[in-house]
C-alpha cells in the first residue's frame, strides 16, 4: 500500500490518514493518547474542557452501558458486535483547563515527531473563558483547536455545557475565537439539531478551517424487566444506526457549502468501510471514538487496514474519493413517475 494514499489535507494541515480518535475518557491520561498515536491514527482529540465546576463534577456521576440491537442492556465484557450502540452520561476534564492545554501543548509536540497531532477541545460555558482559553492553547503553540458548541449532555447541563444553535451565536463564537487562535480550528455541530448546514455555513464565514458533524443524541431506553430507565437516566447514544444520518448531512453541507472546504464525519463509523462511507458522503477524515472506546486501540490498525484494502481494490487514493456518492445523490423531484408500484411493497391483503 501507497501511503500517500491515506493523506489527505484540511487547510493547512495534512493528515497522514484519515483517522482521528474523537474525543472522550480515554483521551484523558497520556497513555491513552501516546497509544492511539503509536497505533496509527492521525489525530487525537484530547478530552474536552472549560471552566465549569459542575460539568467537573460530572465527571464523577458518569455511566456507559453496551445496548444491543434488541435494545438490551449488555455486559460491559460481553461480545460486542459492530451493531452494539453506547449509551453514556459523560462530563469534563477535572484539571483547570489552562493546565490541560498544557499537558496537550507537550503532547502534541511528542504527537509531531510520530507525523501525528493532539487536538486541544474546548466546551463553550461563559464565552468570556472559551476566548481566553483559545489564547492560551494559541500561546502554547497548540496546532489543532477543536470547539465543540453541540455536546449532547448540554441538553441536562445547559449553562455549564452549551449547545449552541443559533447562527447568528455561533458566528460570534467562532469570530472571537479566530480571532485570538492562529492554528487550524475546527467547529464540531450537535446531531440535537436541525440547521446542520447553516451552522456549518456560519462557521465557514466567520473563518473556521473545518466543520466536525454530528454530535450524538440524547436518548432515553427502559429497561423492560425492572422498568427502569437504563442508567437512571437520559443519556447520550450513538451506534453504527447514525452513520447513514451523519452521511446525509455531510453530502447535504458539501452540496451548500462547495466541494473544497473541509467536513469531518463523526458518529457511527466502527470499520474501515464505514471510513469509507463517510468519506463517499464528503467527509475529508472521521472522528471515530466509541469503537475504539468498546474495543480498545487495536481497533486503529484494524480500521487502517480495512481502508488501505478498499483503496487497493479500488485503486484509489483518499482524495480521490471524497464526496463521490455525495455528488450522486438526486432529490425526490428528480425520480421517474410509476404509476402503483408502490404496490409490491405492501402486505398482499392490503390490496383489493
Ligand atoms: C464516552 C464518550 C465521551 C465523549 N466525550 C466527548 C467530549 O468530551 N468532547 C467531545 O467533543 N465529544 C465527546 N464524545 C463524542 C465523540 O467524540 C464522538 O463525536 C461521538 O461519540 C460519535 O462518534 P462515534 O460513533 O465514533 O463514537 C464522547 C463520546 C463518548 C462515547
Amino acid at each position: 500500500m501507497d501511503k500517500k494514499k491515506l493523506e489527505i489535507d484540511i487547510g493547512d494541515i495534512r493528515l497522514k490518514n484519515p483517522i482521528i480518535c474523537g474525543s472522550a475518557e480515554h483521551f484523558i491520561e497520556k497513555a491513552g493518547i501516546m497509544n492511539a498515536i503509536n497505533m496509527g491514527a492521525a489525530a487525537v482529540v484530547a478530552k474536552s474542557s472549560n471552566e465549569s465546576n459542575v460539568a467537573k463534577i460530572q465527571l464523577d456521576k458518569t455511566d456507559y452501558s453496551l445496548i444491543d440491537s434488541k435494545l438490551d442492556n449488555i455486559n460491559w465484557k460481553e461480545k460486542k458486535d459492530i451493531d452494539t450502540s453506547l449509551f453514556g452520561r459523560s462530563g469534563l476534564i477535572q484539571l483547570e483547563t489552562e493546565e490541560w492545554l498544557n499537558k496537550i501543548s507537550i503532547l502534541d509536540n511528542e504527537a509531531a515527531k510520530e507525523n501525528a497531532f493532539v487536538i486541544a477541545s474546548l466546551i463553550p460555558s461563559n464565552l468570556d473563558c472559551l476566548i481566553k482559553y483559545a489564547e492560551i492553547a494559541n500561546n502554547l503553540g497548540i496546532r489543532i483547536l477543536e470547539v465543540n458548541i453541540g455536546a449532547p449532555h448540554g441538553v441536562e447541563l445547559d449553562e455549564e455545557i452549551k449547545i449552541i444553535r443559533k447562527e447568528d451565536i455561533v458566528k460570534e463564537i467562532v469570530k472571537n475565537v479566530r480571532d485570538v487562535f492562529k492554528g487550524s480550528l475546527w467547529i464540531k455541530i450537535a446531531g440535537v439539531t436541525e440547521n446542520v448546514i447553516e451552522i456549518s455555513a456560519a462557521s465557514k464565514e466567520q473563518g473556521a478551517d473545518a466543520v466536525v458533524m454530528i454530535g450524538r443524541m440524547m436518548a432515553m431506553i427502559p429497561d423492560i424487566e425492572s422498568m427502569d430507565p437504563i442508567l437512571g437516566t437520559n443519556g447520550a447514544y450513538g451506534g453504527r444506526w447514525a452513520l447513514p444520518i451523519t452521511c446525509r448531512w455531510l453530502s447535504e453541507t458539501r452540496k451548500m457549502l462547495g466541494n473544497e472546504y473541509p467536513l469531518i464525519g463523526t458518529n457511527g463509523v466502527r470499520s474501515g468501510e464505514d471510513v469509507v462511507r463517510m468519506i463517499l458522503s464528503g467527509a475529508t477524515a472521521v472522528e471515530m471514538t466509541s469503537a475504539i472506546f468498546m474495543d480498545g486501540f487495536d481497533v486503529i490498525p484494524k480500521t487502517l487496514h480495512q481502508l488501505s484494502s478498499y483503496l487497493d481494490r479500488k485503486n484509489a487514493s483518499i482524495k480521490d474519493i471524497i464526496g463521490i456518492t455525495a455528488d450522486r445523490v438526486k432529490s425526490y423531484g428528480e425520480q421517474e413517475i410509476r404509476p402503483n408500484y408502490w404496490k409490491k411493497f405492501v402486505p398482499d391483503d392490503s390490496l383489493n
